[in-house]
């Protein structure tokens, strides 16, 4: 360990020339999780007053980030529509953001970052995801990915019930940033749409925020996936799909409004029916065949499990005036047509809280698998 290992990173900082940068920032990363009392790195590696080691979860590994990560306090998300003209204006952007998402990551900023930057990496994550319309866009294929496209990397099919709003649903380029100040992430989706230039511009985005219980007052995300093998079934793509997508993941994405003033107005024993646990507890209940958890088990759906990491979200009030608040759900999957979209035709039709939530938005991602420590997100499907 590293003893003053803030004015080390200054030091190789300065002295690196030719190696990428980044590499040296992941190498930092592992070493500041490490480092047991080691001071804070602020701007190019210069410590803070009255830091704390900060909590860095490296960008570079063989899945990505954010993905299996504990869940952070914060969520930024955001979709952007690219602009670039060319294969190869798009290949420089996704270099540029994986350069960015390593340094951001690390806690080690370049010169000209706004103020607000300088605060610790907080568990920052990025997830970067690449949307149906990259590879073919209404028929026009921009980039010459149509034949990389992968199977699985499909619009979710409209649902009984759907109200989705098409100006915050979709897009080409996904960016998940986790982390647990949210200004931090907020910094870093900030400084990724900078750095589109002319690129990639954005097309909507959704904050949120985690709590031991949802908007309706129910621990959420209890029965995830967690073993190794229980995700390498659900979880990671495997050799039956694009090579580019090996050890990669599918996310889908659903704005899902929750329906408060209605809910609160039913009975607590009821509102256990509905979603099939006690509430104040989370135990499972012997639910009725049309409760939430019981339509969504694993035994009812062909044995497919999600990993769920959504965020409860608050955008104050609709214009009627009703609260304009409930899930970003956010799911992990190998293959969103036997996973996300099997469960949600039936939640769709059956489950009992159908009559208290309100699906929004709706996307649809291919995260490729993780960046190596001198590559750059979605290498290999460019190659
Ligand atoms: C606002 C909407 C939703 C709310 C409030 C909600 C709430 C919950 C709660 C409280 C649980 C039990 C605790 C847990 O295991 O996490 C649960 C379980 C689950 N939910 Fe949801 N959920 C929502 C939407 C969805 C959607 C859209 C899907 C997928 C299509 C889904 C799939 C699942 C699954 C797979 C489980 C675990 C079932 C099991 O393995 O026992 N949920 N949900």
């Amino acid at each position: 360990v590293v003893d003053d290992w803030s004015w080390w990173t200054a030091g190789v900082w300065r002295t690196v020339t030719t190696v990428s940068r980044r590499r040296v920032l992941a190498a930092l990363g592992v070493l500041t999780g490490a480092a047991a009392g080691g001071g804070a790195v602020g701007t190019l590696g210069l410590p803070r007053s009255g830091s704390v080691a900060p909590a860095v979860v490296p960008f570079a590994g063989t899945q990505q980030a954010g993905i299996v990560t504990p869940p952070q306090a914060h969520l930024c998300f955001a979709a952007f529509d690219v602009t670039a003209p060319t294969r190869s204006a798009l290949v420089s952007l996704l270099r540029r953001w994986s350069d960015a998402a390593g340094q951001l990551t690390a806690g080690v900023l370049g010169p000209g970052d706004s103020p607000e930057a300088d605060a610790l990496p907080a568990r920052l994550t990025v997830t970067f995801g690449f949307g149906p319309t990259l590879f073919d866009a209404g028929g026009v294929d921009r980039f010459g990915l149509r034949d990389r496209r992968p199977a699985p990397l499909l619009p979710v099919p409209p649902m009984p019930g759907d109200a989705l709003d098409p100006d915050r649903s979709d897009g080409d380029l996904a960016v998940q940033a986790c982390a647990d100040d949210p200004v931090v992430a907020r910094h870093a989706v900030r400084t990724l749409a900078r750095l589109a230039g002319r690129d990639a511009v954005p097309r909507w985005r959704q904050t949120g925020f985690a709590a031991a219980r949802n908007l309706f007052g129910y621990r959420d995300g209890t029965a995830n996936p967690t073993s190794e093998r229980d995700l390498d079934t659900h979880v990671w793509v495997g050799a039956d799909d694009q090579p580019w997508m090996r050890a990669g993941s599918y996310l889908v994405v659903r704005r899902i409004r929750m329906l408060l003033e209605a809910w609160d107005r039913v009975p607590v024993d009821r509102q256990d029916a509905i979603v099939g646990r006690r509430r104040s507890t989370g135990a499972r209940l012997p639910a009725p065949v049309d409760a939430h958890v019981r339509l969504a088990a694993p035994a009812g759906n062909g044995g497919a499990r999600l990993l769920r990491r959504g965020y409860a979200y608050d955008d104050g009030l609709t214009p009627s005036g009703h609260a304009d608040a409930g899930l970003f759900f956010l799911c992990f999957q190998r293959d969103p047509r036997r996973q996300f979209t099997a469960i949600q035709r039936r939640l769709a039709a059956n489950d009992a809280m159908r009559g208290f939530v309100q699906h929004r938005a709706s996307a649809v991602f291919a995260c490729p698998g993780g960046v190596g420590p001198t590559g750059w997100v979605g290498e290999a499907l460019f190659s």
